[in-house]
């Protein structure tokens, strides 16, 4: 049996990378103030649809979608945003306190074609901020994710950030958008064609290398910001520079999600070729009430974790080596039975301790207390029983000590956690 395409297990060996990242973003998102929440994996398909667009890949091609038993429409996760808008307006959050700030880590699915970087279930580290429309928030999430970069040792990223505008002032970037569509129809594909009407925003973001050549020159949201959207984006540009954060404009992005408005952000790496996003976000300052609740602006980012990872492995070279406190070798039936209760003792006491069971030979038994990186080994045969003088060896210096039965779980911890 194997895994299903584009869905992997992610071995112990990958494990501390994953579990450093954790740590570093619990740590640094709750200074920031963000509270961790969960939600549930599957949602009523109506959700995304709503939330991400119904003329977008993800809600096209990409979910996966089923009915139950009971014939309902539900969607795995593809991503997190619209199930915390969800959950926020289900809890009435915003009636106690509208400013909300959430984080959660934890697998989405899509139906994309798996390649590098690219998988059919993936991870995200989400964070969204409920409430406030000031620019700050938006230089305050861009500065954060730039943090949380810095302290994981990655280099060689680069902010790419744009302005989509908002109601006031799409509709005049739209009509030029598809007047000069118009004048490229020719060039472009079914699927952009398509989506001439219903959705002209998405056809810039098309991927085909013919359409993106016929679109080289399209209008560009940035050219028809209305005052506020302008000075809004001002803000959020000159805070970094304050900052001194390094950003470049990109006129072209547009992120493949329709909910967004003004602020809209990726951060690209060149280590993944194709895939080279890795974390997006942007402002969505309609979401919430279209999704039922009262006017709230948000915005928010997702970061890519597998990408994350995978840029990590590769600049990173530094991989965490395996380290056991304690590898206990008991020669014997007896010893085996000692050995058996000092082990879990000293787990209990979060000593890192391993026993083999197997009945292996003390030549072999040693070899994999090195193989496991024992930092220390305890040796107990059947003389040593006898004698009362179990052995400790220190594997980096190479000192052994003999230690009496009745007194060895103390005389071990004092010791090991020296
Ligand atoms: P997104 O750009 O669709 O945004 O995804 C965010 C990140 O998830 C991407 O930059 C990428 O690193 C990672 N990602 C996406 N698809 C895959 C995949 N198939 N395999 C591996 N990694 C992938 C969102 O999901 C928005 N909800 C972000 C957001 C939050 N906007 C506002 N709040």
């Amino acid at each position: 049996m194997q895994t299903i395409r584009g869905f992997r297990d992610i071995l112990p060996k990958h494990i501390p990378l994953w579990q450093k990242v954790e740590k570093e973003v619990t740590h640094l998102f709750e200074a920031f103030g963000f509270k961790e929440i969960r939600i549930p994996i599957l949602e009523k398909t109506e959700l995304f649809a709503r939330s991400i667009g119904e003329v977008t890949d993800i809600v096209e091609k990409e979910m996966y979608t089923f009915e139950d038993r009971k014939g309902d429409k539900l969607t795995l996760r593809p991503e997190a945003t619209a199930s915390i808008v969800r959950s926020y307006i289900q809890h009435k959050m915003y009636a106690i306190d509208p400013v909300r700030k959430f984080y959660m880590i934890g697998p989405m699915f899509r139906r994309e074609r798996p390649q590098k970087g690219r998988y059919r279930q993936f991870y995200q580290i989400d964070a969204e901020i409920l409430g406030v429309e000031s620019a700050y928030v938006d230089s305050e999430l861009i500065f954060l994710l730039n943090e949380l970069f810095k302290r994981l040792g990655l280099t060689g990223l680069s902010a790419h950030i744009n302005s989509l505008g908002c109601p006031e002032c799409r509709p005049s970037f739209q009509k030029a958008l598809l007047n000069f569509i118009e004048s490229k129809k020719d060039r472009l594909c079914e699927n952009c064609l398509r989506r001439m009407d219903k959705n002209p925003l998405r056809i810039i973001d098309c991927k085909i290398a013919g359409c993106r050549k016929a679109l080289a020159d399209a209008p560009a949201t940035l050219d028809y910001l209305c005052n506020d959207c302008s000075d809004h984006f001002n803000i959020v540009k000159t805070t970094l520079e304050k900052q001194g954060i390094d950003f470049i404009v990109d006129k072209s992005l547009v992120r493949g999600l329709d909910y967004y408005t003004r602020t809209a952000w990726e951060i690209q790496t060149t280590y993944l070729g194709a895939q080279s996003a890795v974390a997006g976000g942007g402002r969505y300052d309609g979401l919430v009430k279209e999704l039922g609740g009262p006017q709230t602006p948000a915005i928010g980012f997702a970061i890519g974790f597998d990408r994350l990872v995978e840029v990590m492995e590769q600049t990173n070279k530094t991989s965490e080596a395996l380290s056991l406190d304690l590898f206990i070798i008991s020669l014997g039936d007896a010893a085996m039975e000692k050995g058996y209760h000092w082990s879990c003792e000293l787990n209990q006491a979060d000593i890192r301790t391993e026993i083999d069971f197997r009945g292996k030979s003390l030549k072999s038994l040693m070899k994999r207390a090195n193989k496991l990186g024992a930092q220390y080994v305890l040796i107990a045969g059947e003389n040593e029983l006898v004698e009362n003088a179990i052995v400790l060896r220190n594997m980096n210096t190479k000192e052994q000590v003999s230690l009496a039965i009745e007194t060895l779980i103390p005389e071990l911890i004092k010791i090991i956690k020296k």
